[in-house]
């Protein structure tokens, strides 16, 4: 069974396409068209992702089924983002998923956004309940436990910036450009970790939630006291990914699991992946392509409703900015 995926919550048109065969998930495409429309305002537009999403989605879905070897009427099944996300973007995607699914006379399942990005481990074919799964985007910064498949019990998260954004913000305040992930990432490469001291957030708290607006104001004050670029981004980075990982493997001794799942774009961050890869848990990242937002994950995320046997979406089922 093939199943097309679309995501159209923010300002990515991701489409992708997974086959699901004999109890195994395979991605078999997946195209993402990144709007830059957005640059020259310095923050993603609502209303102008809405529009390029209805002028491109049609393309990406014709590139995905290219890319996959198949025509339109292979689809067995087809999902889209129902939330969280911008709304008038979100609709996009869902409209045309639905629109798709009748057309095809198909089932449809509606996937949440996060969600999406769990599954997108999911190709990982060893990957199986309980698990810790450490979720940390640039609107996102959220820690679950998932005890059974399909059951997410959120036990942390941001009390203020998330992860990405944090990267995003230092990154422009170091002048370093946008995005400010793989910009702090090149630039810590060759900076000294140790120049700058960041203190650790929330320390001695008992549960596992992140903050990182004190690391961005302790950077903005270290910036503005002549710390160099280099050096900023190496000791930011090493602070932001201490706190990741120190609190999820906390939250790991606590709950008994041994395996995490790490996505999001931020989850692309290599001192991240030899941090986590260092603490002897079992530690399952997406595959590339599949970090930051994209389609396939939501086929992916699709593909374990159908395996988990839940009924699919009903062609009511509407848009939501803020899906808890
Ligand atoms: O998942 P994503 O594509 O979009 C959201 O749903 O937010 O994540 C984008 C975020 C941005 O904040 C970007 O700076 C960050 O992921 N990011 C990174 C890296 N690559 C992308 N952060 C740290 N290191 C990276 N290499
Ligand atoms: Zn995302």
């Amino acid at each position: 069974m093939f199943i097309l995926g679309i995501d159209t919550s923010c300002d990515d048109t991701g489409v992708g396409v997974v086959e699901l065969s004999a109890g195994r998930v395979q991605v078999r495409a997946n195209r993402v068209w990144s709007q830059t429309v957005h640059a020259q305002y310095g923050g993603v537009m609502p209303e102008l992702a809405s529009r390029e999403h209805v002028e491109r989605i049609d393309a990406i879905v014709g590139e995905a089924l290219s890319e996959a070897g198949l025509g339109i009427t292979d689809l067995g099944a087809v999902a889209a983002t129902s939330g969280p996300g911008l709304v008038g973007a979100l609709l996009v995607g869902l409209m045309y998923g639905k629109g798709l699914a009748q057309a095809l006379d198909v089932p449809f399942y509606a996937a949440h956004h996060l969600e999406g990005h769990i599954y997108a481990a999911a190709s990982d074919a060893e990957l199986r309940a309980p698990y810790l799964a450490l979720v940390v985007s640039g609107g996102h910064t959220h820690l679950f436990d998932v005890p059974r498949e399909g059951e997410y019990v959120l036990i942390g998260a941001t009390r203020d910036d998330a992860a990405g954004e944090a990267f995003d913000k230092v990154a422009r305040l170091a002048g370093l450009g946008y995005p400010g992930g793989p910009a702090i990432s090149a630039a810590a490469a060759r900076g000294n970790p140790d120049a700058v001291p960041f203190k650790e957030p929330l320390k001695g708290q008992s549960g596992f939630d992140f903050s990182f607006s004190g690391l961005k104001t302790a950077a903005l004050l270290a910036h503005r006291a002549g710390a160099a670029p280099d050096d900023l981004a190496a000791s930011f980075q090493r602070a932001a990914v201490q706190t990741l990982v120190k609190t999820t493997v906390r939250a790991a001794g606590a709950t008994g699991r041994g395996t995490v799942v790490v996505s999001g774009g931020v989850a692309a961050n290599r001192a991240l992946r030899e941090a986590f890869a260092a603490t002897g848990l079992r530690v399952v990242f997406p595959g590339p392509g599949l970090n930051t937002d994209n389609g396939a994950m939501i086929a992916l995320a699709a593909a374990a409703a159908v395996q988990a046997g839940r009924a699919p979406s009903a062609l009511s089922e509407g848009a939501v900015a803020y899906a808890p």
